[in-house]
């Protein structure tokens, strides 16, 4: 019997400039192992840590969804009961890239227990139409500083070394889905505000790249979704100022949110802090986390029996 076990990073999108082309993957992993039981047909779904109780153990299983997708496009699958079991410890709708996770896990765990084939640009391109955007599972695949564009047809990815950073998080006790953050969008931006964008993403990807934390502090600046979106976080703007006043170098939007990223060089505990106090200024209790990048993405191991 063949047990697939893989493990994929949290990521942080749009690092500030870079909207549906950057993200940063963090070391914070979900699990998911994927087996065939024999004993018939069926599915047996369970899940530990975050989500737990919350997660669907049907069919509709985000997790499941995936996997289905590589049997579906392989046109091979499990013939006996499919047994899906996995441990988050990703928060789940927190802009920390859970459902990227879950679906490369899903893909890469189905692809690895039926010898798919599926290089990692098809498994990037199977991710991209579950998810709708292509940031967080770049980084979640790749690991890294993923650069990342996909324009209809269009997918190009590659990852590049970042410096050895960590990065200070604090995430608000709030429902905010991709979907609403994303319908707080304009259609058309004005091309002014399309090329302050471009700039800064550039400096971004040499920022971090480089560690250069002048230049990242500079960098980090955003007008296509930030200015938009920041409305849906009671406290934002107070956040990112207690964050900057405490030692971050930069302070953005962590994907679509809800959760607010530091990028910092030191005093992570305390910035993180500063986070949480300033969000409970404003009526919201908040976790934070202090996370180093992931140079690593998505690992896979498989065991025969
Ligand atoms: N680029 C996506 C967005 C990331 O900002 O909507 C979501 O995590």
């Amino acid at each position: 019997m063949r047990r697939v076990s893989v493990s994929t990073p949290a990521s942080t999108a749009n690092l500030g400039a870079g909207f549906d082309c950057l993200a940063l993957a963090l070391n914070l992993r979900n699990v998911v192992e994927l087996w065939d039981a024999g004993r018939g047909g069926g599915l047996e779904i369970d899940v530990e840590g975050e989500g737990e109780g919350r997660v669907p153990l049907t069919p509709g299983n985000l997790i499941y969804r995936a996997a289905e997708r590589v049997f579906e496009r392989v046109g091979r699958r499990p013939a006996g009961l499919l047994r899906l079991h996995s441990v988050n410890a990703i928060p789940l709708g927190s802009g920390l890239g859970s459902s990227a996770a879950s679906i490369v896990g899903g893909l890469v765990a189905a692809n690895a227990l039926v010898d798919g084939g599926l290089g990692r640009d098809d498994l990037l391109r199977l991710a991209y139409e579950m998810e709708g955007h292509p940031d967080n599972a770049a980084a979640a695949l790749l690991g890294g500083l993923a650069l990342v564009s996909a324009a209809g047809d269009e997918l190009m990815v590659r990852a590049v070394a970042a410096a050895p950073l960590r990065v200070a998080i604090a995430l608000p006790e709030l429902r905010l889905s991709t979907a609403q953050a994303r319908a707080a969008l304009p259609e058309l931006v004005p091309l002014k505000d399309a090329v302050f964008n471009l700039g800064h993403a550039l400096f971004t990807v040499q920022s971090l790249a480089a560690g250069d934390e002048a230049l990242l502090r500079w960098a980090v600046a955003d007008r296509l979704h930030q200015p938009y979106r920041q409305h849906l976080i009671p406290g934002y703007a107070e956040v990112v100022a207690a964050a900057r006043k405490a030692g971050a170098a930069a302070v953005a939007l962590s994907g679509a949110g809800p959760s607010i990223v530091a990028f910092a060089f030191q005093k992570h505990g305390e910035i993180a802090q500063a986070m949480q106090a300033a969000f409970q200024a404003h009526g919201l209790a908040a976790r934070t986390f202090v996370l180093p990048v992931d140079r690593q993405g998505v690992t896979v191991s498989v065991t025969e029996r």
